[in-house]
Protein backbone atom coordinates (compact mmCIF):
# COMPACT_ATOMS: atom_id res chain seq x y z
CA UNK A 1 0.00 0.00 0.00
CA UNK A 2 1.63 3.23 -0.64
CA UNK A 3 0.51 6.65 0.91
CA UNK A 4 -0.76 7.83 -2.25
CA UNK A 5 -2.75 4.57 -4.15
CA UNK A 6 -5.83 6.45 -5.69
CA UNK A 7 -4.45 9.79 -5.87
CA UNK A 8 -3.48 11.73 -8.95
CA UNK A 9 -1.06 14.24 -8.63
CA UNK A 10 0.15 17.01 -11.58
CA UNK A 11 3.80 18.53 -10.94
CA UNK A 12 4.78 21.28 -13.22
CA UNK A 13 8.48 21.73 -13.30
CA UNK A 14 9.14 18.03 -13.50
CA UNK A 15 11.45 17.46 -15.90
CA UNK A 16 14.72 18.30 -13.89
CA UNK A 17 15.62 18.99 -10.50
CA UNK A 18 12.84 19.22 -7.71
CA UNK A 19 9.79 18.37 -9.61
CA UNK A 20 11.58 15.43 -10.91
CA UNK A 21 12.72 13.97 -7.71
CA UNK A 22 8.53 14.89 -6.46
CA UNK A 23 7.37 13.59 -9.44
CA UNK A 24 9.45 9.98 -9.15
CA UNK A 25 8.48 10.26 -5.20
CA UNK A 26 4.65 10.23 -5.45
CA UNK A 27 5.14 7.32 -8.03
CA UNK A 28 7.03 5.77 -5.97
CA UNK A 29 4.00 6.02 -3.39
CA UNK A 30 1.14 4.90 -5.77
CA UNK A 31 0.02 7.92 -7.11
CA UNK A 32 -0.49 8.74 -10.64
CA UNK A 33 1.33 11.64 -12.09
CA UNK A 34 0.95 14.17 -14.26
CA UNK A 35 4.79 15.44 -15.34
CA UNK A 36 4.25 18.82 -16.49
CA UNK A 37 6.99 21.12 -18.10
CA UNK A 38 8.24 23.28 -21.03
CA UNK A 39 11.36 20.71 -21.37
CA UNK A 40 10.16 17.90 -23.23
CA UNK A 41 13.14 16.08 -23.73
CA UNK A 42 13.71 16.37 -19.91
CA UNK A 43 10.03 14.80 -19.53
CA UNK A 44 10.48 11.73 -21.81
CA UNK A 45 13.28 10.78 -19.24
CA UNK A 46 11.65 11.10 -16.22
CA UNK A 47 8.20 9.32 -17.61
CA UNK A 48 10.78 6.35 -18.89
CA UNK A 49 12.55 5.97 -15.34
CA UNK A 50 8.66 5.99 -13.37
CA UNK A 51 7.66 3.73 -15.96
CA UNK A 52 10.39 1.57 -15.50
CA UNK A 53 9.87 1.33 -12.11
CA UNK A 54 6.54 -0.15 -12.36
CA UNK A 55 4.34 3.48 -11.77
CA UNK A 56 2.09 5.53 -13.20
CA UNK A 57 2.25 8.90 -15.61
CA UNK A 58 1.60 10.77 -18.40
CA UNK A 59 3.70 13.69 -19.46
CA UNK A 60 2.21 16.75 -21.08
CA UNK A 61 4.17 19.62 -22.41
CA UNK A 62 3.27 23.13 -21.17
CA UNK A 63 4.09 26.76 -20.36
CA UNK A 64 2.84 27.63 -16.96
CA UNK A 65 2.08 31.17 -18.27
CA UNK A 66 -0.07 30.58 -20.89
CA UNK A 67 -3.59 29.65 -20.16
CA UNK A 68 -4.02 27.69 -22.93
CA UNK A 69 -1.52 25.15 -22.27
CA UNK A 70 -2.61 24.91 -18.85
CA UNK A 71 -6.29 23.90 -19.51
CA UNK A 72 -4.53 21.05 -21.99
CA UNK A 73 -2.97 20.20 -19.07
CA UNK A 74 -5.87 19.86 -17.09
CA UNK A 75 -7.77 18.46 -19.65
CA UNK A 76 -5.58 15.94 -20.93
CA UNK A 77 -5.16 14.86 -16.65
CA UNK A 78 -8.85 14.20 -16.85
CA UNK A 79 -8.58 12.22 -20.01
CA UNK A 80 -5.97 9.99 -18.63
CA UNK A 81 -7.41 9.82 -14.58
CA UNK A 82 -10.18 11.16 -13.82
CA UNK A 83 -9.39 13.68 -11.18
CA UNK A 84 -6.82 16.12 -9.67
CA UNK A 85 -6.47 15.43 -6.26
CA UNK A 86 -2.93 16.90 -5.48
CA UNK A 87 -1.19 19.87 -7.65
CA UNK A 88 2.25 20.90 -6.87
CA UNK A 89 3.53 24.49 -8.50
CA UNK A 90 7.07 23.89 -8.67
CA UNK A 91 7.94 25.33 -12.09
CA UNK A 92 9.99 28.46 -11.57
CA UNK A 93 12.86 30.13 -13.34
CA UNK A 94 15.80 32.66 -11.62
CA UNK A 95 17.33 35.59 -12.43
CA UNK A 96 20.52 37.35 -10.86
CA UNK A 97 21.52 40.60 -11.65
CA UNK A 98 21.31 43.28 -9.16
CA UNK A 99 18.46 45.69 -9.61
CA UNK A 100 19.73 48.10 -11.45
CA UNK A 101 20.44 46.27 -14.62
CA UNK A 102 17.39 44.32 -14.77
CA UNK A 103 14.59 44.68 -17.83
CA UNK A 104 11.10 45.07 -17.92
CA UNK A 105 11.00 41.88 -19.65
CA UNK A 106 12.91 39.73 -17.11
CA UNK A 107 10.43 41.12 -14.59
CA UNK A 108 7.70 39.83 -16.83
CA UNK A 109 9.33 36.58 -16.91
CA UNK A 110 10.07 36.13 -13.45
CA UNK A 111 6.64 37.02 -12.26
CA UNK A 112 5.15 34.85 -15.20
CA UNK A 113 6.50 31.93 -13.99
CA UNK A 114 7.15 31.98 -10.31
CA UNK A 115 3.87 33.94 -9.77
CA UNK A 116 1.45 33.90 -12.19
CA UNK A 117 1.76 30.20 -13.12
CA UNK A 118 0.65 29.29 -9.90
CA UNK A 119 -2.24 31.46 -10.36
CA UNK A 120 -2.75 29.94 -13.73
CA UNK A 121 -2.58 26.04 -12.61
CA UNK A 122 -4.08 26.43 -9.23
CA UNK A 123 -7.27 28.13 -11.10
CA UNK A 124 -7.63 25.64 -13.56
CA UNK A 125 -7.59 22.65 -10.95
CA UNK A 126 -9.82 24.68 -8.25
CA UNK A 127 -13.27 23.77 -9.69
CA UNK A 128 -12.20 20.05 -10.50
CA UNK A 129 -11.07 20.34 -6.15
CA UNK A 130 -14.53 22.14 -5.44
CA UNK A 131 -16.49 19.31 -6.98
CA UNK A 132 -14.52 16.45 -5.44
CA UNK A 133 -14.58 18.60 -1.97
CA UNK A 134 -11.05 17.39 -1.96
CA UNK A 135 -7.64 19.24 -2.84
CA UNK A 136 -4.07 19.68 -2.41
CA UNK A 137 -1.81 22.17 -3.41
CA UNK A 138 1.88 22.82 -2.24
CA UNK A 139 3.59 25.78 -4.04
CA UNK A 140 7.33 25.51 -4.11
CA UNK A 141 8.23 28.85 -3.31
CA UNK A 142 11.70 29.76 -1.76
CA UNK A 143 14.13 30.76 1.24
CA UNK A 144 14.43 34.04 -1.53
CA UNK A 145 10.48 34.90 -0.22
CA UNK A 146 11.76 35.19 3.14
CA UNK A 147 14.86 37.23 3.26
CA UNK A 148 17.02 39.16 0.48
CA UNK A 149 20.02 38.33 -1.40
CA UNK A 150 22.67 40.10 -3.51
CA UNK A 151 20.95 40.40 -7.47
CA UNK A 152 17.88 38.82 -6.37
CA UNK A 153 15.42 41.32 -5.66
CA UNK A 154 12.67 40.39 -9.09
CA UNK A 155 13.35 36.42 -7.65
CA UNK A 156 12.82 37.85 -4.16
CA UNK A 157 9.65 39.20 -5.61
CA UNK A 158 8.12 36.51 -7.06
CA UNK A 159 8.67 34.02 -3.95
CA UNK A 160 7.40 36.32 -1.83
CA UNK A 161 4.35 36.74 -3.76
CA UNK A 162 4.14 33.33 -4.18
CA UNK A 163 4.00 32.53 -0.78
CA UNK A 164 1.71 35.51 0.18
CA UNK A 165 -0.54 33.92 -2.57
CA UNK A 166 -0.25 30.36 -0.77
CA UNK A 167 -1.75 32.17 2.38
CA UNK A 168 -4.93 34.06 0.46
CA UNK A 169 -5.61 30.85 -1.60
CA UNK A 170 -5.85 28.54 1.40
CA UNK A 171 -7.85 31.55 2.92
CA UNK A 172 -10.16 31.24 0.23
CA UNK A 173 -10.46 27.41 -0.23
CA UNK A 174 -10.24 25.84 3.06
CA UNK A 175 -13.81 25.44 3.05
CA UNK A 176 -14.15 22.99 0.04
CA UNK A 177 -11.35 20.90 2.16
CA UNK A 178 -8.41 22.02 -0.59
CA UNK A 179 -5.28 22.88 1.87
CA UNK A 180 -2.56 24.99 0.48
CA UNK A 181 1.09 25.51 1.40
CA UNK A 182 4.42 25.79 0.28
CA UNK A 183 7.67 24.28 0.53
CA UNK A 184 10.56 26.95 0.59
CA UNK A 185 13.61 25.52 0.12
CA UNK A 186 17.06 26.58 0.30
CA UNK A 187 20.26 26.27 -1.73
CA UNK A 188 19.63 22.92 -3.74
CA UNK A 189 21.78 21.29 -6.39
CA UNK A 190 20.01 21.51 -9.64
CA UNK A 191 19.77 23.02 -13.31
CA UNK A 192 18.62 26.36 -11.66
CA UNK A 193 22.20 27.30 -9.46
CA UNK A 194 24.68 24.36 -11.56
CA UNK A 195 26.90 27.25 -12.31
CA UNK A 196 27.33 28.52 -8.33
CA UNK A 197 28.10 25.45 -7.35
CA UNK A 198 30.21 24.53 -9.79
CA UNK A 199 32.59 27.08 -8.48
CA UNK A 200 34.28 25.51 -5.67
CA UNK A 201 34.76 28.53 -3.83
CA UNK A 202 31.14 29.47 -3.83
CA UNK A 203 30.16 26.01 -2.76
CA UNK A 204 32.01 26.31 0.03
CA UNK A 205 30.80 29.90 0.79
CA UNK A 206 27.46 27.98 1.16
CA UNK A 207 28.62 25.19 2.85
CA UNK A 208 30.47 27.57 5.79
CA UNK A 209 26.57 29.06 6.25
CA UNK A 210 24.15 26.28 5.87
CA UNK A 211 24.10 24.94 9.67
CA UNK A 212 23.85 21.11 8.02
CA UNK A 213 26.97 21.47 5.84
CA UNK A 214 26.05 20.62 2.75
CA UNK A 215 23.96 21.92 -0.18
CA UNK A 216 20.50 20.28 -0.60
CA UNK A 217 19.55 17.73 -3.07
CA UNK A 218 16.25 17.54 -4.95
CA UNK A 219 15.79 14.39 -3.05
CA UNK A 220 15.84 16.25 0.25
CA UNK A 221 13.14 18.33 -0.91
CA UNK A 222 10.21 16.33 -2.31
CA UNK A 223 9.72 14.69 1.11
CA UNK A 224 8.47 17.50 2.78
CA UNK A 225 6.37 18.15 -0.23
CA UNK A 226 5.01 14.95 -0.14
CA UNK A 227 4.01 15.25 3.45
CA UNK A 228 2.33 18.74 2.98
CA UNK A 229 0.11 17.07 -0.28
CA UNK A 230 -0.72 13.80 2.50
CA UNK A 231 -3.47 13.30 4.92
CA UNK A 232 -0.58 13.41 8.01
CA UNK A 233 -1.01 16.99 7.04
CA UNK A 234 -4.36 17.08 7.38
CA UNK A 235 -4.77 20.39 9.44
CA UNK A 236 -1.98 22.65 8.07
CA UNK A 237 -2.97 25.22 6.06
CA UNK A 238 -1.41 28.43 4.89
CA UNK A 239 1.55 27.26 5.77
CA UNK A 240 5.52 27.72 4.36
CA UNK A 241 7.73 24.89 5.34
CA UNK A 242 11.70 26.01 5.03
CA UNK A 243 13.50 22.94 4.02
CA UNK A 244 16.93 24.78 3.78
CA UNK A 245 19.31 22.83 6.38
CA UNK A 246 18.69 25.79 8.54
CA UNK A 247 20.23 28.38 6.62
CA UNK A 248 18.17 30.79 7.44
CA UNK A 249 17.29 29.87 10.95
CA UNK A 250 20.82 31.71 12.33
CA UNK A 251 22.52 35.00 12.03
CA UNK A 252 25.87 33.24 11.87
N1 LIG B 1 17.59 25.03 -6.66
C1 LIG B 1 17.44 25.84 -5.62
O1 LIG B 1 18.39 26.14 -4.88
C2 LIG B 1 16.06 26.36 -5.28
C3 LIG B 1 15.92 27.05 -4.08
C4 LIG B 1 14.68 27.55 -3.73
C5 LIG B 1 13.60 27.37 -4.57
N2 LIG B 1 13.75 26.71 -5.74
C6 LIG B 1 12.57 26.57 -6.59
O2 LIG B 1 12.36 25.21 -6.87
C7 LIG B 1 11.61 25.10 -8.08
C8 LIG B 1 12.26 24.06 -8.97
O3 LIG B 1 13.52 24.54 -9.41
P1 LIG B 1 14.82 23.63 -9.52
O4 LIG B 1 15.80 24.17 -8.58
O5 LIG B 1 14.44 22.20 -9.46
O6 LIG B 1 15.34 24.08 -10.97
P2 LIG B 1 15.36 23.33 -12.37
O7 LIG B 1 15.78 24.37 -13.34
O8 LIG B 1 16.13 22.07 -12.27
O9 LIG B 1 13.82 22.97 -12.61
C9 LIG B 1 12.85 23.93 -12.96
C10 LIG B 1 11.94 23.31 -14.02
O10 LIG B 1 10.92 24.26 -14.33
C11 LIG B 1 10.72 24.21 -15.73
N3 LIG B 1 10.13 25.46 -16.21
C12 LIG B 1 10.72 26.67 -16.27
N4 LIG B 1 9.88 27.56 -16.81
C13 LIG B 1 8.74 26.90 -17.09
C14 LIG B 1 7.49 27.28 -17.65
N5 LIG B 1 7.26 28.54 -18.07
N6 LIG B 1 6.52 26.34 -17.77
C15 LIG B 1 6.74 25.07 -17.37
N7 LIG B 1 7.90 24.65 -16.85
C16 LIG B 1 8.89 25.56 -16.71
C17 LIG B 1 12.11 23.98 -16.31
O11 LIG B 1 12.05 23.49 -17.64
C18 LIG B 1 12.69 22.99 -15.32
O12 LIG B 1 12.46 21.65 -15.70
C19 LIG B 1 11.56 26.50 -8.68
O13 LIG B 1 10.31 27.09 -8.39
C20 LIG B 1 12.68 27.23 -7.95
O14 LIG B 1 12.48 28.61 -7.90
C21 LIG B 1 14.96 26.20 -6.12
Amino acid sequence: MGRFDGKVAIVTGAASGIGRATGKAFAAEGASVVLADVNEAGLVEVEKEIKAAGGKCISVRVDVRSPEDVDNMVSRTMEAFGAVHILVNNAGVGQFMPFHCLSEEDWDVVMDVNAKGIFLCSRAVVPIMIDQNYGRIVNVTSIMGEVAAIAQSVYNASKGAAKMLTQGMARDLAEFNILVNAVAPGMVETGLTRSTFADEAQRKWFEERIPLGRVGQPEDIAPAILFLASDDARYITGATLKVDGGMTCAAG
